[in-house]
């Protein structure tokens, strides 16, 4: 390929059995409709838990699986590693709490939305979304038109 993307290849992929004992965890946080946990044997990463019949883990997993090899979006994403057949099971790279509301970019792409405090962390030192299941990038495409951001603090 061309144009700075990257091939994909299933050799690359990971699956939830590469693993380490996913059981050994620990409950961090709770949205709307997934657990959060922490993996003892996995502390850069965290396991991202949905009800059946929710959806909230394909669409993050398949933004990132489409995005992944362009920079000016997967810049901003927490990296997704693996999903589970069934898509209840979610493997994401573990965030740090942003500590200061400063820290927070003022300005992110057209297609962000849900900008809550509590939907981005950082990574490698930099503000990166680690819940993006609800973006626009069907309505705008994944673009590098930006936007001002409205940040709420809402749960
Ligand atoms: N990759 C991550 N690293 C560290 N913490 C995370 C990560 N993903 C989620 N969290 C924590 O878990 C919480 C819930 O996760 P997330 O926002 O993805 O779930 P949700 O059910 O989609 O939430 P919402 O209520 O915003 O719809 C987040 O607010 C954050 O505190
Ligand atoms: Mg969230």
């Amino acid at each position: 390929m061309t144009l700075g993307w990257k091939t994909f290849t299933a050799s690359s992929m990971k699956k939830i059995s590469d693993y380490k004992n996913l059981f050994e965890c620990e409950r961090m946080a709770r949205g709307s409709s997934r657990t959060v946990f922490s993996l003892v044997h996995h502390p850069d990463l965290v396991m991202k838990v949905c009800e059946a019949g929710d959806w909230s883990n394909v669409r993050e997993w398949e933004i990132w699986d489409r995005m992944r090899w362009c920079a000016f979006v997967a810049d901003w994403l927490a990296p997704c590693e693996a999903i589970s057949d069934d898509g209840t099971i979610l493997i994401q790279a573990r965030t740090r709490p942003i500590m200061n509301a400063d820290s927070y970019p003022l300005r992110v792409p057209s297609w962000a939305t849900d900008l809550k405090y509590s939907n981005m962390g950082m990574l490698k030192g930099k503000p990166v979304f680690h819940d993006y299941a609800s973006n626009l990038m069907l309505e705008v495409g994944a673009t590098r038109r930006m936007k001002k951001a409205k940040w709420e603090n809402r749960a």
